[in-house]
């Protein structure tokens, strides 16, 4: 298997590439690229690490050498947020990067898995889309938002204040990716039970927690070292599907279109991708408010990205 880091001199990106050299199978291939010089270099860095994965680095204006045979592809290209701003303050900048490289996997490898990690991801995964339908390559069997950070997030605190066991704790998390369309569904966590007063806070925490994040480093960025975490095991599970092993994760891809034409949602990763689509299952009444509430933000978020590629 070939993995392609694009953003890989970044925060996020070169954290993630040290992950994929400790955790991806012996044999693989590890592409790192990035606009910024010091990528060649980054991938020395990580090289020198005695694991059986091959790191490659490219920089320049081109990824073409990054993608040629990748299976999966990581974009974390772009900005990150600074105090005082929201998810979709980075669209200006972030759409144009997420549409040039999309533009360069359309050529170079449309049948690879792309996990889109640059924000805002509710918009950037709707470009993308439309990026490889123009090129007629648009498989939605190969397109995901990476939320797995939300479903990070949500395992720690959930763990911290039931004092469940973490590595055992799990919590799907549907709807988007920023604010009110991250929707944690505590009424399925395994061995915890709620107090009423407990679930609105616990929501709007994780909702938040990436605000959190920004906000502590006072205009030094986003969160980097878990989001890098939550990539490498997103694309661990990727590996795993298109290696023929069945894996389930929460992730932002192309449905029925009962919610949004966006959505995430548990899928069963396998060989091509979203293997299948997982029903959300029973909701408390709090959830069920909670996800008609975000479906009009989530809906416009996805319409911004359309109209931004098709006008
Ligand atoms: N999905 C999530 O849960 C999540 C979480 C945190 C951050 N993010 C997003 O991830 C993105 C990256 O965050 P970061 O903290 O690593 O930012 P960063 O500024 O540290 O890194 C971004 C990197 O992208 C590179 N870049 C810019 N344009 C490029 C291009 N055209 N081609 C290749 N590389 C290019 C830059 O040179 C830089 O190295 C941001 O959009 C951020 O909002 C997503």
């Amino acid at each position: 298997m070939k993995v392609a880091v694009l953003g890989a001199a970044g925060g996020i990106g070169q954290a993630l590439a040290l992950l994929l050299k400790l955790q991806l199978p012996a044999g693989s291939d590890l592409a790192l690229y990035d606009i910024a010089p010091v990528t060649p270099g980054v991938a020395v860095d990580v090289s020198h690490i005695p694991t059986a994965v091959n790191v490659k680095g490219f920089s320049g204006e081109d990824p073409t050498p990054a993608l040629e045979g990748a299976d999966v592809v990581l974009i974390s290209a772009g900005v990150a947020r600074k105090p005082g701003m929201d998810r979709s303050d980075l669209f200006n900048i972030n759409a144009g990067i997420v549409r040039g490289l999309i533009e360069k996997v359309a050529v170079t490898c449309p049948k690879a898995c792309v996990g889109i990690i640059t924000n805002p991801v509710n918009t950037t995964v709707a470009i993308a889309a439309e990026v490889l339908k123009k090129a007629g390559v648009y498989d939605k069997r190969k397109l995901f938002g990476v939320t797995t950070l939300d479903v990070l997030r949500s395992e720690t605190f959930v763990a911290e204040l039931k004092g469940l066991n973490v590595s055992r704790t799990s919590v799907p998390v549907i709807g988007g990716h920023s604010g009110v369309t991250i929707l944690p569904l505590l009424s399925q966590v395994q061995y915890a039970k709620w107090n009423e007063d407990e679930i609105e806070p616990l929501t709007k925490r994780i909702q938040n927690a990436g605000t959190e994040v920004v906000n502590a480093k006072a205009g030094g960025g986003s969160a980097t070292l878990s989001m890098a975490q939550a990539a490498a095991r997103f694309a661990r599970s990727l590996v795993k599907g298109l290696s023929g092993e069945t894996v389930v994760e929460c992730t932002y891809v192309e449905g029925d279109g009962k919610y949004a034409r966006f959505f995430s949602q548990p899928v069963r990763l396998g060989k091509e991708g979203v293997e299948e689509i997982l029903p959300i299952g029973p909701l408390s009444n709090f959830e069920q408010q909670a996800l008609e509430n975000m479906l009009p933000t989530l809906r416009a978020d996805i319409e911004l990205g359309e109209k931004f590629i098709n006008g």
